[in-house]
């Protein structure tokens, strides 16, 4: 007879993390330090930020987007994939956030291609236009504001350029939808779903990353 396996789905995320997304030691002392100094414990997960660094890689993107920076985590995994005249430009509201963060590029020697802007990303978002259009969107901050992200992300995306939200199925809560982050991103996903110009879908991995090609 066949065996059945029920394993747990943080084991799962281990044996993938070990396998596909493994942290050198710039990723380990970058968690270490953003706990060291108070950052909340809210980044991807090493198997996100792998598949975000691919999907850069994949498109050869050169300008990349990200708003919520925090501690710089997810923005070394997609500086990473840039070429070494990339640019990503990483957009947090918190000074601390920034600083840290600051170091953290520093310490995976990506400086060179990352731009940290400092302040409310609905407004520094619009003085980016000018640096557009980007191949590379991803958005991982307030959650009230992801359709207004989206809004901006469709105006300034390249034909073929991706923009990926973290926390799509807010642990399922998508679905019937209360509350004000929750019904934020029920909006968000029935948007990235129907847009004609996008191609859209949302993988299961994690707590849910959005996905949307731009046409
Ligand atoms: C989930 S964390 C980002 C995690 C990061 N992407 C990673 O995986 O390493 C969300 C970040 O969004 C920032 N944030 C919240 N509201 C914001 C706003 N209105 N504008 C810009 N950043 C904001 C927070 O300060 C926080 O650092």
């Amino acid at each position: 007879m066949r065996k059945r396996f029920m394993t747990d789905q943080s084991e799962i995320n281990e044996y993938v993390n070990r396998w596909f997304a493994a942290e050198d030691e710039v990723l380990q002392w970058v968690q270490q330090t953003s706990r060291e100094q108070g950052l909340p414990p809210i980044s991807v997960q090493p198997f996100e930020g792998k598949l975000l660094h691919m999907l850069v890689h994949l498109i050869g993107a050169r300008k990349a987007v990200e708003i919520g920076t925090l501690g710089g985590y997810s923005g070394i995994w997609l500086a990473r994939a840039l070429p070494d005249d990339g640019q990503l430009f990483t957009l947090d509201i918190s000074e601390k956030h920034a600083e840290v963060a600051r170091a953290a590029f520093e310490r995976a020697k990506v400086s060179d291609k990352v731009e940290i802007w400092v302040g409310n990303a609905n407004e520094n978002l619009h003085r980016l236009d000018a640096s557009g259009p980007f191949d590379f969107i991803f958005i991982d901050a307030d959650k009230t504001s992801y359709p207004q992200y989206l809004t901006w992300s469709i105006e300034n995306l390249r034909k073929g350029g991706i923009v990926c939200a973290h926390n799509a199925l807010r642990r399922g809560a998508v679905i019937q939808p209360e509350g004000e982050d929750n019904l934020a991103l029920a909006e968000f996903n029935r948007r990235i779903a129907e847009d004609e110009r996008l191609m859209g879908h949302l993988l299961t991995i994690g707590d849910g990353l959005a996905v949307g090609v731009r046409k």
